[in-house]
């Protein structure tokens, strides 16, 4: 399996247009992203990271502008058919997972969206199987699986989740932050996982984080967004002569002209 590539084309979303409130989230943002590439996205507050997210996964409609996954223009496909084809994470580790349902049931559940539409018991052959694949995070899930999912602790919540998000095999990841209410130990646990887990399935994958350090760390590209659009876009050589200080310097350097207009 591996994932699609991602197009956006000229996409723009004004909100409460009209009104002295009228916000410019998205100012025709153009974004080429290639099948199973991994893209690390920063970007100051308001500047439509997750915007740009929520318009690819169907939530808001853009005004303007396409969307392609793969050769399939889905910028005006109905949410929860792009469901079947894409995932995403966020910071809460408890989002999108039932907290009384045991870790073998999430599972079993998230397998389903790509098993058959309907529910089915956990039979022994995917009890191994699950239990295989959790061994792979190396956090002792594998010996929880009877544990309910809200009594696990946050690092192993969001690596359960990461498992869940990919075991139905997306065609596109997206993660808002996964690892921001985690301590550093547990934030970096999961993120060891995520890149193994991307890399292991070659899922086109979109992160957005705050962390400098990560966003050229991890994956092979990192884009900035500001104000709508992406302004800066850094991979290969020169990504690798990068440093987490003179990126955090690019950022400030944003933030500042925009504070003072
Ligand atoms: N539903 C909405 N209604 C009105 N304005 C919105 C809505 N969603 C976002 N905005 C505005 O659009 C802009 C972009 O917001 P967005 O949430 O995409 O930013 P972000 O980059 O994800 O920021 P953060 O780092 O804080 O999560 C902001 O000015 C925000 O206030
Ligand atoms: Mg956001």
């Amino acid at each position: 399996m591996s994932g699609s590539s991602l197009s956006v084309q000229g996409l723009t979303k004004r909100f409460e247009a009209g009104t002295v409130n009228e916000k410019l989230a998205l100012d025709h943002l153009d974004l080429e992203v290639s099948a199973g590439q991994f893209v690390t996205v920063l970007g100051s507050n308001g500047s439509g990271k997750s915007t740009l997210f929520n318009t690819i996964l169907g939530r808001i409609l853009p005004d303007s502008g396409s969307i392609l996954l793969g050769e399939e223009d889905i910028t005006r496909q109905k949410d929860y058919r792009r469901a079947l084809n894409m995932s995403c994470l966020y910071q809460n580790p408890l989002r999108g997972t039932a907290p009384t349902m045991t870790l073998e049931e999430n599972l079993a559940l998230a397998y389903t969206r790509k098993a058959s539409k309907s529910f089915f018991a956990v039979n022994r052959r995917d009890n191994a199987y699950f239990r295989d694949l959790l061994a792979t995070l190396n956090m002792g899930l594998e010996d929880r699986m009877k544990t309910k999912m809200g009594l696990l602790s946050g690092g192993q919540r969001q690596a359960a989740s990461l498992l869940m998000a990919t075991v139905a095999q997306p065609k596109l990841l997206l993660l808002d932050e996964h690892t921001a209410a985690l301590d550093p130990g547990a934030a970096e646990k999961v993120m060891e996982v995520t890149e193994e887990i991307v890399i292991r399935n070659q899922i086109t994958t979109l992160m957005i984080t705050h962390d400098m350090d990560y966003a050229l760390s991890v994956g092979s590209r990192t884009i900035m967004l500001d104000m709508g659009r992406v302004v800066l876009d850094l991979s290969g050589e020169e990504r690798e002569n990068m440093t987490p200080g003179a990126l955090a310097e690019l950022f400030y350097a944003r933030s500042r002209r925009k504070r003072n207009g």
